[in-house]
């Protein structure tokens, strides 16, 4: 058999447990949207933001990619993150990563992969810029996973310098931003950082409002 086929028959199973559960779940849902956070997360099929965090439809705004990257020429993230700000406002962004990435282990790799080395190479701008630290890590495994961690660190970085998220902060004190790993090998999630709006912004990447 077609293997989508299953995942038809399953979402119509789905669908059935939820209307016998509440019949007006769909209705109700279908109305409009108003998630409490926007996800940036990576691509990786073991790391589904709403399974992990026991969160239902309607909760999280998402935006996945490969190794949860913030890239400002990347205008379908800049239009994610523009709608989440100021349509939806949403009060909280999560960039979360994961240990063992495969895309954050390619970075580390001297192999060119074609066309995703050009993606890549933001996460090889975070390795330069750590060189020193990453260098004293002896296991290959702790390397990518300090790594990953600079990572969401950067990004998170990457985030407070645009200006959608400084004209935010200037007009209604909002969205907080949170840095987060999660760990495959324990399903737990760990907090690196958490920002509130309005921290000091190094002058040049500070917009004026
Ligand atoms: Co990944």
């Amino acid at each position: 058999m077609d293997r989508t086929k299953k995942l038809l028959l399953e979402n119509k199973a789905w669908a059935q447990s939820r209307i016998d559960i509440n019949p007006e779940y769909f209705s109700d849902m279908a109305k409009d949207q108003n998630p409490e956070y926007l996800w940036v997360g990576c691509s990786d099929s073991r790391v589904p933001e709403s399974e992990i965090t026991n969160s239902n439809p309607g909760q999280i705004f998402v935006h996945r990619n490969i190794a949860n990257l913030v890239v400002n020429t990347d205008i379908n993230f800049l239009s994610v993150l523009s709608y989440a700000v100021n349509t939806l406002q949403v009060p909280h962004i999560i960039i979360c990563g994961h240990y063992n990435c495969g895309g954050v282990r390619a970075a580390l790799s001297p192999n060119s992969l074609g066309l995703i080395d050009n993606w890549i190479r933001n996460i090889k701008d975070t390795y330069q810029i750590h060189k020193l630290e990453l260098e004293q890590v002896q296991s290959e495994k702790e390397k990518i996973n300090k790594l990953v961690e600079y990572n969401v660190l950067e990004q998170v970085k990457n985030l407070v310098h645009t200006a959608i998220i400084q004209k935010a902060w200037h007009e209604r004190h909002a969205p907080r931003i949170h840095g987060w790993v999660y760990d495959l090998d324990s399903g737990l999630i760990k907090e690196l950082v958490s920002i509130k709006p309005g921290i000091e912004i190094d002058s040049a990447h500070r917009y004026e409002f």
